[in-house]
């Protein structure tokens, strides 16, 4: 899979409908950050606002990426509010299991998310279950950061835990894509590539047909 879903976080604030009209005939996943101020320093979008996006722009999969510390009091939130996928951090979350469950049982795809410095074993046991992985390059809060280069190999290796266990889960890379890496990203495995500020800054539709262009 090759996709580029962009992240509405660097998206001009007071114009986030137009931001998106501006892409969606070209893309599938619309990305959306969900901060609480504690997991990560900032604070972002919630379910009311997840809402009206899917209500006006149905045919996208929105994808719910929740940076927050107590995911399983939101989680249903967000499944109410027509979320297509949602990921919570592993680490903000001791019943991994439990959540990928409560998440696919609402009909939603399912993602755990994982920091740059959280170990990739940690994953193991949630293989089987979910249906993707979020892999942050950057440390989470912020968009217009820099892709931290450790994140290639880490793509990599998952790509290779994923052919030997015989799971079918996407990988989604979340943080500092842009133009000049977005295809070493692809390359090392990453099936679902996130970009906010690659995207949203300037002209939202040139800058996305660029990215999509360098992917070809
Ligand atoms: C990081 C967020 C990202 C962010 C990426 O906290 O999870 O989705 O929007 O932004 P860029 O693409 O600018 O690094
Ligand atoms: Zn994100």
């Amino acid at each position: 899979m090759k996709e580029i879903a962009p992240s509405l976080l660097s998206a001009e604030p007071l114009g986030l409908r137009s931001s998106i009209e501006k892409v969606k005939d070209h893309i599938r996943i619309l990305h959306l950050d969900v901060m609480d101020g504690h997991f990560v320093p900032n604070l972002t979008f919630g379910p009311m606002f997840a809402g009206a996006i899917k209500e006006e722009f149905p045919e996208l999969t929105l994808d719910v990426h929740l940076m927050v510390s107590r995911p399983q009091e939101v989680i249903p939130w967000f499944i109410k509010a027509g979320a297509d996928w949602i990921s919570f951090h592993l680490e903000a979350s001791v019943h991994h299991h439990r959540l990928i469950m409560s998440i696919k049982e609402g009909g939603l795809k399912a993602g755990l998310a994982l920091n740059p410095s959280t170990s990739l074993c940690l994953l193991e046991p949630s293989l089987p279950y979910v249906d993707f992985v979020l892999l942050l390059t950057v440390n989470p809060g912020f968009g217009g950061q820099s892709f931290i280069e450790e994140g290639l190999e880490k793509i990599a290796r998952l790509r290779e835990m994923r052919e030997k266990g015989g799971y079918n889960f996407l990988i989604e890379v979340d943080g500092g894509v842009k133009g000049e890496n977005i295809r070493r990203i692809w390359e090392a495995g990453a099936d679902v590539l996130v970009a906010g500020s690659a995207v949203f800054s300037g002209d939202p539709l040139k800058n996305l047909l660029d990215l999509k262009e360098r992917l070809r």
